[in-house]
């Protein structure tokens, strides 16, 4: 979260004179690079799985940005059938490049001969193309400009065909399909109030995919964690092109075949790792907002749901629980650690779930211990004098933890083992690891931390005693009193530090601005963040780890929370990521707006996320972080965020209240919008399931399922839940009319079960209630549904089973079920059952050893045919007609999936 408004300067007396440092801003222009002389190959030798070579600089240095390199290398190794990888890197070895602790990297072991790929070298001016051999398809070609590679600057263009089908180079809020001319994406993590549009956001994911219809769909990705501007552009003079310039790094690009656009996701995930599977319980409902402020308050609202009828899987609690806003507190009065605890029991023992915040920056004072036993085991980044060097965050003057620093990791677990002690703390079941980009209040080189403030003090009034009880919760949650949090506001340990510490690690360079600018929409590199000219403890600089900084704070939170709960799969929601977060933590789309734009945004930031950043379990703040939430978008809302992966409702402090029980007519579409959800739940954790084993996605944009049909390239407000659920929201502001596309294919009314055969164009439907979305089932998949919702994912597994088929235009169809306890690491027993139908005999085979926990049931009530009944004939994509007259038939069960069965209808 991200409070510039509010934001309140604490007025101090310790105002240091800090002489502002010159900054002299070295600009070339990049019509200089047309002097650039590129580079000529030598010395290559090729085996039938790689090829090498020498690359010399090929004529005087242009040193444009920086030096240009004099000697280079290059790597090409056909790594599988499917994998290419080219690395263009300093023959010295000493150029940047991302640690194997970070993205491992994949093993290689594939042959020129049977690779779906084919790479080929011009020597002299050194450029190269990347081919698919079956249809001579150039993918990539580098002779578009020269290499420039510089020590801090490196340039690398391709030419595209026109009007490329572009997509991915996330973080970003653009348009899915990404605009081709005059285009940038900066990939530089920073704090990204209010999702900003045509520029960079939290994360840094530099893969593509390039779809070319029946031509196949490739991926390529730069293996490069320094700020970027990668350009695409149309001119008349070079054509259509993607350029990276980078300020530093190497070239490390990885190839992907395709050719279908899922088998690109599969192959990425091969590359950057595949995702964690994450509990069952967190596909549940979640709440939250900034700005409850006592741990009654906190009570009250699980109360409310429970009242309202309204499921409520998951309670959060921002950073109003911390002491002073630090990690590993809790403040005394409003968040009692012995009310907290019971708080946490009685939510165990309703089966629900509680999850709390943790920010990077810790407070820089003597007399707390997370900070002084930091201290002495070293685990701060440091400034150039060897102190812990200072920024700012929530609770005010901060030390940074260095994820490298060989201590870090055991420090931070032992932070965790004392406050969230399952016995002595507060033992929660999942962790938010928040402001990790990272990002500090201090904005530029100049800042003196000791001038900013922290968060805003708490200063809500104490709440009227109304003397309620909360539902659900024992006599003593009730309102407590307020104290003077001011005068308890501490002292620093040290000195001020100089902003400006000198490097460790890699030599002189210029660490806060290279020449080559970064468009960040936050200025400078070190400017709202750690700075960039600081090393980190295994002698790499901030400068180029920056964009995994929270990456790896996420990452080592997991392995922490692993450390709680060993047998328990953990859950940490992370704001910055990088490639291959999606091995081990979720996300969530920071900190939007409660406006219809960032509802239609979350749509397309969901696409991207998960098809092709390799990160499933994602979602936007329901109903809006920042802002008032309006009861009609809140309504819509709640629908769309129900059919995403991860589902949370979550505002700001100063936004008003949007629970779902805050509006009848909210209310109303939250319920049905969980009770759909989670009679779905078992569909959509088995395409998790999937995707954590092969990478196939487990939400489609419609053109993975329909990459020949033009009409589904651009589509970003549609998209299918798992592969067979095609779902359509309303979009448009205060609208009840939708335009639905449907591509040439047999679709089912998910709703009234009424066929609708699309003709690959436009319906419109209007009148969509508020407590509405429209859903439709692809014909030829079987979902497996729970008979009955419940109010919570526990009871959930209690429901019997209905399994829904919907046949294809060819009369068949196909869908899966994967079953196991829904939360172990090491799963005993699992199912992974296979139905079929082939218009005359249903099936159900597979595996059956997930026999289910005491109280769960694997039993089917019933198989419902969409479609075969006399009136189900069907349309055209215009509605008639309604749900129990539209051809339905039904097998009555029961049967157990313990074993295989069929019948024959
Ligand atoms: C880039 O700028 C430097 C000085 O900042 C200058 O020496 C160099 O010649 C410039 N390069 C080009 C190609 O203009
Ligand atoms: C695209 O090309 C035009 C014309 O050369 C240029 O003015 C513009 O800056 C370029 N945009 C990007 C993002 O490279
Ligand atoms: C809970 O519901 C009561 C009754 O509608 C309302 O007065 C109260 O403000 C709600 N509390 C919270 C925290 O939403
Ligand atoms: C869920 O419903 C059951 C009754 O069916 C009730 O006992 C339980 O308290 C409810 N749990 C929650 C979290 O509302
Ligand atoms: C830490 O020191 C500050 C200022 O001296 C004091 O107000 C605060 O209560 C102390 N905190 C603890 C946990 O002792
Ligand atoms: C469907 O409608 C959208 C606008 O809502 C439009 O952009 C698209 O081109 C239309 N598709 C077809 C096939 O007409
Ligand atoms: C679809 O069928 C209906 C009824 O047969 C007809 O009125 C309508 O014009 C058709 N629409 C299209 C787009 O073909
Ligand atoms: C559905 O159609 C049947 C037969 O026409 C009719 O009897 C029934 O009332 C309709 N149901 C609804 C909900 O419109």
């Amino acid at each position: 979260m991200w409070l510039s408004s509010l934001l309140v300067l604490v007025a101090s007396s310790t105002v240091l004179a800090i002489p502002a440092p010159t900054i002299t801003r070295r600009q070339n222009s990049s019509s200089d690079l047309g002097s650039c002389p590129g580079y000529a190959a030598s010395n290559v030798v090729k085996t039938d799985s790689s090829l090498t070579a020498d690359l010399t600089l090929a004529g005087s240095a242009c040193n444009v940005y920086s030096d240009d390199l004099q000697d280079l290398k290059l790597l090409v190794e056909y790594q599988s059938d499917q994998r290419l990888h080219v690395k263009v890197y300093d023959a010295g070895l000493n150029v940047f490049q991302v640690q194997e602790s970070i993205i491992p990297r994949p093993k290689s072991g594939g042959s020129s001969s049977s690779a779906a790929l084919q790479f080929d070298l011009v020597e002299k001016p050194f450029s190269f193309t990347v081919k698919r051999k079956e249809n001579g398809e150039v993918l990539f070609d580098t002779s578009a400009a020269q290499l420039v590679f510089e020590t801090q600057y490196v340039r690398l263009r391709t030419k595209l065909p026109d009007n490329p089908n572009l997509y991915g180079l996330g973080e970003h809020s653009d348009s899915f399909r990404l605009t081709t001319q005059n285009y940038q994406r900066v990939l530089w993590n920073t704090e990204s109030p209010n999702l900003p549009k045509n520029t960079n956001l939290y994360g840094t994911h530099p893969v593509y995919f390039d779809h070319r219809g029946d031509k196949g769909t490739h991926g390529v990705f730069l293996l490069n964690s320094n700020g970027m501007n990668v350009n695409i552009n149309n001119t008349a003079e070079d054509g259509q092109y993607l350029e990276y310039n980078t300020v530093g790094g190497i070239i490390d690009l990885y190839f992907l075949a395709g050719k279908q656009p899922a088998d690109v996701s599969s192959q990425y995930a091969e590359v950057v790792g595949h995702s964690a599977m994450f509990p069952y319980w967190t596909f549940g409902f979640h709440q939250c907002k900034y700005g409850y402020w006592d741990v009654n308050m906190v009570a009250e609202v699980v109360g409310n749901y429970s009242t309202a009828g309204i499921p409520l899987e998951v309670m959060w609690t921002d950073i109003d629980y911390m002491d002073l806003r630090q990690d590993f507190t809790e403040d005394p009065e409003r968040f009692d650690l012995h009310k907290m605890r019971e708080l946490v029991d009685t939510l165990h023992s309703r089966d629900q779930r509680y999850v709390l915040i943790l920010d990077p920056g810790i407070h820089y004072i003597t007399n707390y211990t997370t900070y002084t036993s930091g201290h002495e085991q070293g685990v701060f980044l440091k400034a150039a004098d060897g102190s812990d060097w200072l920024g700012s965050q929530w609770a005010g003057v901060v030390a940074w933890p260095d994820w490298f620093a060989q201590n870090t990791q055991q420090w931070w677990s032992d932070q965790f083992s004392t406050f969230y002690n399952a016995d002595t703390g507060i033992d929660i079941d999942g962790i938010w690891v928040d402001m990790n980009e990272a990002s500090n209040f201090c904005d530029s080189t100049t800042c003196n931390p000791y001038n900013k403030g922290g968060a805003p003090i708490p200063t809500h009034p104490p709440r009227p005693n109304t003397g309620r009880p909360i539902p659900g919760f024992p006599a003593d949650f009730q309102p407590s009193g307020t104290r003077d949090v001011e005068a308890r506001r501490a002292e620093p340990l040290y000195p001020r530090q100089s902003g400006t510490g000198s490097s460790k690690g890699l030599p002189n360079r210029e660490w806060f601005f290279p020449k080559y600018h970064i468009n960040s929409h936050n200025g400078d590199l070190p400017d709202f963040t750690i700075f960039t000219n600081l090393s980190n403890a295994d002698g790499t600089m901030q400068y180029d780890t920056h964009n995994f900084y929270g990456h790896m704070m996420a990452h080592t939170t997991q392995a922490t929370m692993l450390t709680r709960r060993p047998e328990l799969r953990p859950f940490v929601l992370t704001r910055s990521t990088f490639a291959g977060s999606g091995r081990k933590v979720t996300h969530w789309f920071g900190d939007n707006a409660s406006d219809w734009e960032h509802y239609r945004v979350s749509i397309r930031q969901m696409l991207a996320f998960v098809s092709m950043h390799q990160m499933p379990m994602v979602g936007s703040d329901v109903c809006g972080f920042n802002g008032d939430a309006d009861e009609f978008m809140c309504a819509r809302w709640a629908l769309l965020g129900a059919f995403q992966p991860f589902y949370r409702n979550h505002a700001e402090l100063s936004s008003r209240q949007q629970e779902f029980y805050q509006w009848p007519r909210v209310a109303e579409a939250g319920k049905k919008a969980i009770d759909t959800r989670y009679k779905l739940m078992d569909y959509a954790y088995t395409a998790l399931y999937y995707q954590t084993t092969d990478g196939t996605p487990m939400i489609n944009p419609v053109f993975f399922l329909y990459p020949n049909d033009e009409n589904t390239f651009g589509i970003q407000e549609q998209w299918f839940y798992g592969d067979a659920l095609l779902v359509s929201p309303v979009t448009t502001d205060y609208s009840d009319t939708v335009t639905i596309y449907f591509p040439e294919d047999t679709f089912y009314d998910y709703w009234t079960y009424e066929k609708v055969v699309g003709q690959g164009q436009n319906v419109t439907r209007s009148g969509v209630q508020y407590n509405e979305i429209p859903v439709h089932i692809r014909g030829g998949t079987i979902i497996p549904q729970r008979a009955n919702s419940a109010n919570t994912t526990k009871l959930l597994r209690q429901q019997d089973f209905v399994i829904l088929v919907a046949p294809g235009s060819d009369g068949n169809a196909k869908g899966r079920l994967y079953l196991d306890d829904g939360e172990s690491i090491e799963q005993p027993a699992i199912s992974e059952i296979a139905f079929a139908w082939d218009g005359k005999t249903f099936s159900c085979t597979g595996s059956f050893a997930y026999g289910g926990a005491q109280g769960e049931s694997i039993t089917v009530d019933k198989v419902i045919f969409l479609g075969l009944g006399s009136s189900g004939a069907g349309g055209n994509g215009t509605q008639t007609g309604n749900g129990t007259q539209a051809g339905t038939v039904e097998k009555q069960g029961p049967w157990k999936l313990d074993g295989e069965f069929s019948f024959t209808l």
